[in-house]
């Protein structure tokens, strides 16, 4: 850990430590000025996003045939990870898995806390530290606030510190769905991110996907964003006073039709009614964020739609054919992207002989 004296103090109090801005944290999390834990989109430059989107077009072109299949598995197989998922998922829990495989990666996991220790009362702390006997990555989704940074936080102060990987956490991150989901757009507008306009469209509020990816705005030039929701699930004030102190213009609104119209991009989320306290979801009337068929005529003829998924009837299944429909697509990059991370992560990304296109 690159650990300055300042650093040695507080990270013995994890009160005082999660309170620090994002930007005084990032250091602890790195290991010879590269990201270590991935926590944070915050953690994303632009030169860090270009490589590892460079990493993932050779990984999945080397691997067409059985021979690069058989290089890229030897990268990391003398690595262990476990996956502990104690939130639902299907993609990013078979992405991450599968993207191990890819890298030789062996793998184990827990999901399902009914059946670990800590339904005999072990707390997660004490789960995490175990882990870190076993295996040499950790990636992990978790329901409470920042407890995925806290694990980070615990591994490095451990004689056996490894790296952890933040697969959803709470209402408020899920740094590795952004990667993809700029992945996506890297690819679909071939290379050229810069003044793209990026509808955001649903449940703003409580989406982690879109608060990730708003963050990841920074790195690109003359971005336009529009928020589009119930005014119930408008986007969080943070998440704004980000775009405002880095001059990334956006707009909010709740006119879904007037909103999509001049995108590039077209973001569309879940009602994330797991939050909801007092059922507040079912008082929201949803209906009008919802992409029917009928609004493939009114957006623009090259934007693309996205949804990190699952969805419900946010996307009417009659627009999957479309071939501005990315979703699938999406999904898919998200192992490809998450493979190129662990090869970052564990330093064997110099022996991919890296490709220069887009
Ligand atoms: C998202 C999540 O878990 O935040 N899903 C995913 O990881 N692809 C979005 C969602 O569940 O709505």
């Amino acid at each position: 850990m690159e650990r300055t004296k300042e650093m040695t103090v507080i990270e013995k109090d994890w009160g005082k430590f999660v309170s620090l801005p994002i930007s005084d944290k990032l250091k602890y999390f790195s290991k010879n000025s590269r990201i270590y834990d991935c926590l944070f989109a915050q953690q994303f430059d632009r030169e860090i996003l270009e490589y590892l989107f460079r990493i993932s077009n050779t990984l999945r072109r080397i691997t067409k045939t059985k021979e690069g299949m058989n290089f890229a598995s030897s990268l990391l197989d003398h690595k262990r990870a476990i996956l502990y998922f104690v939130q639902p998922s299907t993609r990013t829990f078979l992405s991450f898995l599968n993207a191990c495989h890819i890298l030789g990666i062996k793998t184990s996991e827990i999901r399902d806390t009914s059946i670990s220790s800590e339904y005999k009362g072990e707390s997660p702390e004490d789960s995490i530290r175990t882990f870190s006997s076993y295996v040499d990555l950790i990636i992990m989704r978790h329901p409470t606030p920042n407890f995925v940074e806290k694990s980070a936080w615990l591994m490095n102060r451990t004689k056996r510190p490894v790296p952890v990987i933040n697969a959803g956490s709470s209402k408020d991150q899920h740094p590795t769905q952004a990667l993809l989901d700029i992945y996506t757009l890297y690819r679909s507008f071939n290379g050229e991110i810069d003044g793209k306009t990026i509808a955001m469209v649903g449940d703003l509020k409580r989406g982690r996907t879109v608060r990730s990816l708003s963050y990841l705005m920074k790195n690109y030039k003359n971005m336009k964003l529009i928020y589009i929701s119930p005014k119930e699930f408008a986007m969080e004030k943070d998440i704004i006073d980000f775009l405002k102190k880095n001059n990334i213009s956006y707009y909010e609104t709740t006119d879904f039709e007037e909103g999509i119209k001049e995108a590039d991009a077209i973001y569309m989320t879940r009602i994330q009614d797991e939050h909801d306290k007092n059922g507040e979801s079912k008082k929201v009337d949803y209906s009008g964020y919802c992409f029917k068929e009928k609004h493939l005529k009114i957006i623009k003829k090259d934007a693309i739609i996205m949804h990190p998924l699952p969805r419900r009837d946010e996307i009417d299944v009659k627009v999957d054919d479309d071939p501005r429909a990315m979703y699938w697509r999406q999904e898919r990059n998200g192992m490809w992207v998450r493979a190129a991370l662990m090869a970052y992560i564990f330093n064997v990304d110099s022996k991919i002989h890296i490709e220069n296109n887009p």
